[in-house]
């Protein structure tokens, strides 16, 4: 089955995602290659569901004893370069890429939906941290990453026809509902093994999720690191101001493709009422309650 994306991006469906197939084939090498150790950390997401934030949260959690704020690495590398993505990175060049020389923990990130990983991540110790955000929210930062890096020559679809393709589940990676359930169910499998994020809570309290981040990792906070106000520091230096703000994330681009600062924008909660009706909303909240029934996983902000 093969489809094009409201953008032009060529899809063809794979063991039921859509997938982007400039990606097949280094999705197809990290599912053969990646050999997973027991302590490394692999953040997996759908596109613009916070991934930069959690890149950058975690990559601070982990190394928060060899450098200081003032010294992160994160002030002179864009996130997405700190934490490659398996598929538009690691494995994009090389089939089969030598990442035994990576320092442990390594931390890498993708967005190959759950039952496609390689099983090497299911085997292993390692530790698998999905985030979502509520699809509408999902869907409008997604068009206006796209549109900001847009090449002159694509016309993309209209809004409208954008999202009716969003609602059949042609997307990239998704259905976006059957991409969060594979994680959501093999969270509830092995909470020990998979901890399941939602952007909505990290907006509401940052300190409680970077601290049950640590802890996931089994790298909890001490009451001193508390009382030195280590968790605020983090939480301030990985908000999408001070990001974005960053020189490094103004200018400049990842992979030769797309810029730094697209990375960034609002970075609020229920910006999709800047751009889609309420009946578009009602659509959506009727779709996600009917695939998500029974799951237990639910989306607050359709009004
Ligand atoms: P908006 O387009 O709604 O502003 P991803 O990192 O998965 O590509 O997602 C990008 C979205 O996350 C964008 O959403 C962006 O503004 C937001 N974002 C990026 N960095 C963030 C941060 N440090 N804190 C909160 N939101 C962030």
């Amino acid at each position: 089955d093969r489809q094009t994306n409201w953008n032009g991006t060529p899809l063809a469906k794979h063991n039921e995602f859509w997938l982007p197939t400039r990606f097949l084939r280094p999705i197809l090498s990290t599912q053969k290659y990646f050999k997973a150790k027991d302590t490394d950390i692999i953040l997996c997401t759908l596109p613009k569901s916070g991934t930069t934030w959690l890149k950058s949260l975690t990559f601070c959690i982990v190394t928060r004893n060899i450098y200081t704020i003032d010294q992160s690495p994160l002030l002179t590398s864009n996130p997405h370069t700190i934490v490659p993505f398996f598929e538009s990175n690691v494995y994009s060049e090389q089939e089969n890429p030598d990442l035994e020389h990576i320092p442990s923990p390594r931390i890498f990130s993708t967005h190959i939906p759950f039952n496609i990983l390689p099983n090497s991540i299911r085997e292993s110790q390692c530790k698998v941290i999905y985030i979502c955000r509520n699809p509408l929210d999902q869907f409008i930062s997604f068009r206006h990453f796209i549109l900001s890096n847009k090449e002159k020559d694509v016309e993309p679809l209209s809004m409208d026809e954008a999202f009716n393709m969003f609602c059949q589940g042609i997307d990239m990676f998704g259905p976006f509902w059957d991409h969060v359930l594979g994680y959501w169910n093999a969270h509830l499998n092995d909470p020990q093994k998979m901890l399941f994020l939602k952007y909505e809570d990290l907006k509401e309290d940052i300190t409680l999720n970077i601290k049950k981040i640590a802890e996931f990792l089994g790298l909890p906070f001490s009451l001193e690191e508390e009382n030195q106000g280590k968790i605020e520091e983090i939480s301030r230096f990985c908000s999408n101001e001070s990001l974005s703000n960053m020189e490094v994330n103004k200018t400049g681009m990842l992979l030769g493709q797309t810029k730094n600062s697209s990375y960034f924008r609002k970075g609020e909660v229920g910006d999709w009422t800047n751009y889609l009706t309420s009946t578009m909303a009602e659509r959506m909240k009727k779709l996600m309650e009917s695939k998500l029934e029974g799951s237990g996983l639910m989306f607050k902000t359709y009004n």
